[in-house]
């Protein structure tokens, strides 16, 4: 049995919340009323309702248990959507900020692959898991797409861990059979797929429902991997059209030139996947920054989603500006990712910015043509893009009535959560309380972390 984390439910919410409800629009909300049922989903949204009248509301719905407790958010907090981390590797929590100019492939064999090899031991893996997923729960991610290493084990208890702490997960076993050291590598192409099926029925076990953790075909790149898993991959993707599907795509020179050797076949990443039968709609496409017209097109007609990681786009083992505002454009899914340990932090906020300021270099690039994104975008990218990415956003994103309450209590006022970024004198409008979070806010004032209704945060 698992230790469930704290329950709180039915909720009760009154005050400031902010959500997406599209790319460019933010909605915020005033004297809301919010109210999550015991299943964790959202009864009732209701705007600019006096103090006075919530009793009175509640009653209309219904919703008149004898000593219902109210979460009145006060002046300078707030509530808004959890963060998707779309693209991340758990077993580089422990590297984060170290191998800086290091191109991508000295860069995973020097800084990267010696340290995934260290969840060889079950005990490591525990540990530095534990860690990690408090990490990401502690800066607001609700939902993490994650990368494993190319252990089974390991793997596992990193879906144990995600599930046993209350955090919304994809999780994958890393395929890799080739151009890696010896240390660390799959040895066969079946050796792979079998982990890959094993681990698979781990997560079918432990969460039958997929209420909160789902496996997640992983092959790194094409680079690591050979043409038999590949394509085993893909035979898998086709038998489960439940499998989300995670790979690198177009991220740099380096990488799409070794491609190319590899498979002079194709022409381009997105004919080379299409092949294997790992492009769909449930791709996630991590980086995709050097993509040309056609690619860009096949992402669109195949319906991939795009893991944008503006952090290590710009600090990791490569550097470009991926075109987030074409994407976008033409209404291509796009999330953020924070692919830590690539870049200089695993900080989704430090995403939103760092995609912000990326942006800013894009418009100049192009001289205009891109436009920058807005930080109301940014948002968006971090939340309900997130949750289109992970094909999620029925379920959750926003606090559309009927989806699950992830969300989180942003706190910019008090001392306790001591990133004070507002005066209590400041705080009258709700609309610069949220800029001043999302320019110079951080996990310090993320003051509570909800999924499906359950408080995660210890
Ligand atoms: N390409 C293949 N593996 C990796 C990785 O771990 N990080 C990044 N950024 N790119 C990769
Ligand atoms: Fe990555």
């Amino acid at each position: 049995g698992y230790a469930m984390p704290r329950a709180c439910i039915p909720l009760v919410f009154y005050g400031s919340m902010i959500h997406s409800v599209s790319v460019t629009e933010v909605e915020i909300i005033e004297k809301g009323l919010l109210v999550v049922g015991p299943d964790g989903k959202i009864v009732l949204l209701q705007r600019g309702i006096s103090q006075d009248e919530v009793p009175n509301v509640l009653a209309q719905h219904n919703i008149t248990r004898p000593s219902l407790p109210i979460r009145h958010l006060k002046r300078g907090e707030f509530i808004c959507p959890g963060f998707f981390d779309t693209h991340n590797h758990a077993p580089q929590w422990a590297q984060r900020g170290t191998g800086r100019g290091e191109v991508i492939m000295d860069w995973l064999n020097h800084t990267t692959f010696p340290h995934e090899a260290k969840f060889e031991d079950p005990e490591y893996a525990k540990k530095t898991y534990a860690s990690c997923v408090d990490g990401f729960i502690k800066q607001g991610i609700t939902t993490a797409s994650y990368y494993g290493s190319l252990h089974g084990e390991a793997t596992k208890i990193l879906a144990d861990i995600c599930l046993e702490k209350g955090q919304r997960a994809f999780v994958g076993k890393c395929n890799m059979n080739r151009n890696a050291p010896d240390y660390y590598r799959d040895f066969t192409a079946k050796e792979s797929l079998d982990v890959t099926e094993d681990f698979i029925a781990h997560c079918r076990n432990i969460d039958p429902g997929k209420t909160l953790v789902t496996p997640i075909l992983t092959p790194r790149f094409a680079v690591a991997c050979d043409g038999d898993v590949l394509g085993g991959l893909g035979e898998i993707a086709k038998a489960n059209p439940d499998l989300p599907i995670q790979t690198h795509f177009d991220e740099a020179e380096q990488e799409m030139e070794i491609t190319r050797e590899l498979f002079p076949e194709f022409d381009s990443e997105a004919d080379l996947y299409e092949h294997y039968g790992l492009l769909n709609e449930r791709s996630i496409l991590a980086h995709c920054i050097y993509v040309g017209e056609y690619e860009i097109q096949r992402i669109k007609d195949l319906d991939c989603g795009v893991a944008h990681c503006p952090v290590s786009n710009t600090t990791g083992g490569a550097f470009g500006a991926a075109p987030i505002r074409e994407f976008l454009r033409r209404d291509i899914k796009v999330g953020l990712g924070t692919d830590s340990g690539g870049g200089y932090s695993s900080s989704i906020i430090d995403a939103m910015r760092q995609a912000f300021v990326v942006s800013n270099a894009k418009q100049l690039l192009t001289d205009g043509k891109d436009s920058s994104l807005s930080l109301y975008e940014c948002f968006y990218l971090a939340t309900l893009g997130g949750a289109r990415v992970c094909n999620l956003d029925a379920k959750v994103g926003n606090f559309e009535v009927g989806k699950e309450f992830d969300a989180l209590v942003i706190n910019t006022v008090d001392k306790e959560y001591s990133g004070i970024i507002t005066m209590i004198e400041d705080v009258d409008l709700l609309k610069v309380i949220f800029e001043k979070f999302l320019m110079s806010g951080d996990d310090r004032n993320i003051a509570e972390v909800y999924v499906k209704g359950r408080s995660i945060k210890m």
